[in-house]
């Protein structure tokens, strides 16, 4: 790979690695100002390298010595300059121990080795571990790791590493120690260790083999009563991986670590996972049932990349999408599997297609779009993004949608058996499913080359005489940056056709395979596999003109364009047997009503709302054979950046007045429903997070936000009551949420109350904490000189990431009419936020850096003033991380 002295690294400039490593025995000697590592490295000239030089990485690092088979080699003998270290002709066999001195306590960038309330953590992935001492520091050096931690006992009473624990004992001076060593070959950036005062639930659970394991939740002394969710999570993904999918635990001890400060959600460390607090820490006091869902999933995905990760990795990081895009969507699919309510793996599916809308598709339609297997990166850390991980996890499900889940699993098992114990790519795993199954999968290479969302394009035409059906169907792709021109995608496109009355047709062709396995489609749905920019296919023996359901499922990440009018739309929402498609025949229809609203706003036209919607919306409501968390998707409106997308020129405060405007119609006539919803619901005491009740929770949570939306006290008191009673997070928050967002003189007041004494009573929970900076952050009464105020709470910190993207990102990010206010306050205070996060986590700097990166789409005067403050940030100096993003944005 590349040095770092060059700005761009490129995926067409691999090289394999010169030498490769057999064995890393590191020794730490913990201090929190200076650790000394001492790292003993067996490599090997790697035959495939034509390069005999030794190229190690390093960053922030004190070199104290090398020593090369055992000599100590002079200043003149290596060369060090720009985070390499260059051995020139080394013998094919070196045994190499390097020392170094790291300062952990000031370490804020949260990577490599540093402190978090007093204890050590690492985070290595992406390149980490170069922080640690010069090394290999690439995906595609494997080695076995022995590590051994000293430390002061009292301070470090716990010393955990990767694999098994062989050794401990005492030392002089108050000081003790542990050995570990990991059986299996890893990359550098799956390395870790841990240190401090945390204590643990453990368990010892059987796998399916019989084989018996030790499992470990760790934590700080106080959070000992929230680790059993986490727990449970773990041993539901271990069955559920060894029954999907025949993998087993390989390791006999498996631990998870909480920790307060972290950059990302968590770390698949081999057997040693390191998590956020955010996605471990929970009881029905301080977690809501979304938070119980978040750490089950983040639970198993970590758990997953033992094998889709750790056991098989990346060749390199532009293959990134190879673990991250299988993970997620493996991750998924558990989560489906567990909801086990009526339409549960519907819910999951609309849930996760609602992020890969609101997240995904932006960032491919803007200055940060890029392949899911990327061609060129200046810094790896950006690249941990919506694409990689929720875009990979799509082109993962078309494999199974066009193979049915049993291909999958052939596919599956090959990539294991051709791959374990290697470093891959994208390729080989389409490889593995196209060989599998004796399919040539040759044009589906360009779901990993290409950027942007394609557009399918549908039109239909009936001929009553012939009873035919004639489908057109044609594919583009936008330009992304660096590819103007696109070639055609393999599509797999599942439609189903409804009569008059919603019940489902026949579909005959010869050109459409209609798939009794199709994987999660009602019958009667057909596939069709696009491979050209346009094709039309033709259905015989159609009796009268059909509603189509088209894309069944969501059965491949476009954007479909295809107009149906209203009554067609309110059809497929009360009739569809696909229940995707009937959430999403009504997100359409409410989004159509969106844009036309914003459209009059814009043109201070009267503003209505036509009666088809109210009444589809009102038997949806009324319809008790649903799933109440169905029921709450349905009837949740698209979100204001939804209907950003899909306008030319974005006019925040038009949408964000249209979509208030489209509620409280909403409210006004449906509030004997809503308010009937809200009081017939019961949930079963005490409270438990399971799906059913989350569900019902939701629904009647949904009810109580659009009843706060008429300025009605008794109503409010609703709210105010339900906070005061709730005996869990869940309703205690949406209570207060819906008083703080409903944005009327009334509920203001009655929130000022709840809102003081939620901070009161969480002051000690900062988990809780963070949620009560995101609700104000987020709330559209409150602009860029509430949230000065905020940040000079003393219970705000920008050091730490969760509390930052609480405030500053909740503002930036979702707070639309207020963050793009046309004074240009709220784009002030990005940029004074961004510089200064910049100098103490790049990392962090750099996320919130994309809050603007469709900033040309918006209206000129907005527009105008975003490029003035780009132009400002760029102007300073900027870490690597946030100088790409910056510059990309406005390149
Ligand atoms: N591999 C981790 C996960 O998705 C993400 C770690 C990324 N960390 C980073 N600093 N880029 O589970
Ligand atoms: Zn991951």
């Amino acid at each position: 790979m590349t040095s770092r002295t060059q700005k761009t690294v490129y995926r067409k400039n691999y090289t394999p690695p010169s030498f490769l490593a057999n064995t890393v025995d590191l020794t730490f000697d913990l201090d929190p100002s200076q650790t000394r590592v001492t790292a003993k490295t067996e490599l090997i000239h790697n035959p495939q390298s034509k390069s005999t030089d030794i190229v190690l990485y390093g960053e922030d690092l004190e070199l104290v010595g090398i020593l090369l088979n055992g000599r100590k080699l002079a200043a003149g003998e290596y060369a060090l300059e720009n985070g390499l270290l260059r051995i020139t002709k080394a013998p094919e066999v070196t045994r190499l121990e390097i020392e170094t001195l790291i300062c952990p306590d000031k370490n804020t960038t949260l990577m490599g080795l540093y402190l978090s309330n007093g204890n050590f953590f690492t985070q290595c992935e992406a390149e980490g571990f170069r922080k640690i001492t010069y090394f290999p520091d690439r995906p595609d050096v494997m080695a076995k790791y022995t590590v051994t931690l000293k430390a002061n006992k009292k301070q470090f009473p716990v010393l955990l590493s990767n694999g098994n624990l062989v050794e401990e004992g005492a030392l002089p001076r108050g000081r003790h120690y542990a050995k570990w060593e990991d059986p299996f070959n890893k990359p550098s950036y799956l390395f870790a260790i841990v240190a401090g005062k945390l204590v643990c639930q453990e368990e010892t659970f059987t796998l399916a083999s019989g084989r018996k394991v030790l499992l470990q939740v760790w934590v700080e002394k106080g959070n000992l009563d929230k680790t059993a969710h986490a727990m449970e999570s773990l041993k539901h993904s271990i069955r559920w991986d060894e029954e999907r999918y025949g993998l087993e635990l390989d390791l006999d001890r498996f631990m998870i670590v909480a920790v307060g400060d972290f950059n990302m959600g968590a770390m698949e460390n081999k057997g040693l996972n390191i998590f956020n607090t955010r996605y471990v820490l929970a009881n029905p006091r301080i977690a809501t049932d979304v938070d119980y869902a978040n750490i089950e999933s983040v639970v198993g995905h970590e758990y997953f990349h033992n094998w889709t990760g750790n056991r098989v990795t990346c060749r390199d990081w532009f293959q990134l999408s190879l673990k991250e895009g299988l993970t997620v969507f493996r991750d998924q699919e558990f989560s489906a599997d567990r909801i086990g309510t009526k339409d549960g793996r519907a819910v999951k599916r609309i849930e996760d297609v609602r992020t890969l809308r609101q997240h995904q598709f932006p960032e491919d339609a803007g200055a940060m779009a890029h392949p899911v297997r990327p061609d060129s990166y200046e810094e790896i850390n950006n690249f941990y993004t919506v694409t990689i991980y929720e875009k990979g996890a799509e082109v993962v499900r078309m494999y199974q949608t066009l193979l049915g889940r049993e291909g999958f699993r052939k596919g599956m098992d090959l990539y294991f058996q051709r791959h374990d114990g290697q470093a891959v790519t994208c390729s080989d795993f389409l490889a593995a499913m196209a060989d599998a199954n004796k399919q040539d999968l040759t044009q589906f290479e360009n779901w990993y080359s290409q950027a942007g969302t394609p557009r399918v394009k549908l039109r239909t035409r009936y001929n009553k005489k012939a009873q035919s059906l004639s489908l057109t169907l044609s594919q583009s792709c936008p330009p992304t940056p660096e590819q103007a021109k696109k070639r055609p995608f393999l599509i797999p496109f599942a439609f189903g056709l409804l009569d008059a009355k919603g019940k489902s047709m026949v579909v005959n062709s010869h050109d459409v395979t209609v798939r009794k396995k199709l994987a999660d489609a009602p019958s009667g749905t057909a596939l069709v596999q696009l491979t050209r920019k346009s094709q039309t296919i033709t259905l015989t023996g159609v009796p009268e003109k059909p509603v189509i359901s088209a894309l069944r499922n969501f059965s491949a990440p476009v954007i479909l364009e295809y107009d149906q009018s209203d009554e067609e739309l309110a059809l497929l929402l009360s009739a569809d047997p696909d229940a995707f498609n009937r959430w999403d025949a009504g997100q359409r229809l409410a989004l159509r009503h969106l844009l036309r609203l914003t459209h009059a706003v814009q043109h201070k036209e009267a503003l209505e709302l036509p009666s088809t919607l109210v009444e589809a919306y009102r038997s949806v409501l009324a319809n008790d054979s649903l799933d109440p968390a169905f029921q709450a998707l349905a009837l949740t409106l698209p979100s204001e950046i939804m209907i950003a997308e899909e306008m030319k020129e974005i006019d925040p405060q038009a949408i964000v007045q249209a979509r208030h405007f489209m509620l409280q119609t909403l409210s006004h006539s449906l509030q004997d429903e809503w308010l009937k919803t809200y009081q017939t619901i019961r949930i079963p005491a005490p409270y438990s997070p399971e799906p059913d009740n989350a569900g019902k929770r939701s629904l009647r949570n949904l009810a109580l936000s659009y009843l706060m939306e008429g300025d009605d006290k008794k109503l409010m008191q609703l709210a105010v009551t339900q906070y005061d009673n709730a005996d869990n997070m869940t309703d205690r928050m949406a209570a207060l949420t819906a008083l703080t967002h409903a944005g009327n003189l009334t509920s203001k007041k009655m929130a000022e109350r709840c809102l003081r004494h939620f901070y009161r009573e969480f002051r000690l929970e900062a988990l809780v904490i963070d949620k009560w900076f995101a609700l104000q952050a987020t709330s559209p009464e409150n602009g860029a000189p509430e949230m000065r105020k905020l940040a000079d709470h003393p219970a705000f910190t920008l050091k730490n990431p969760n509390r930052a993207r609480s405030l500053v990102f909740g503002f930036c990010m979702n707070n639309m009419a207020q963050f793009h206010a046309t004074d240009g306050s709220g784009y002030d205070f990005w940029a004074e936020n961004i510089l200064e996060l910049d100098r103490i986590n790049p990392q962090i700097a750099a996320r919130l850096s994309r809050a603007l990166t469709q900033y040309n789409r918006f209206k000129p005067e907005l527009k105008k003033r975003a490029r003035k403050t780009l132009k400002h940030i760029a102007s300073r100096k900027l870490s690597r991380d946030t100088g790409e993003i910056i510059n990309k944005i406005l390149a």
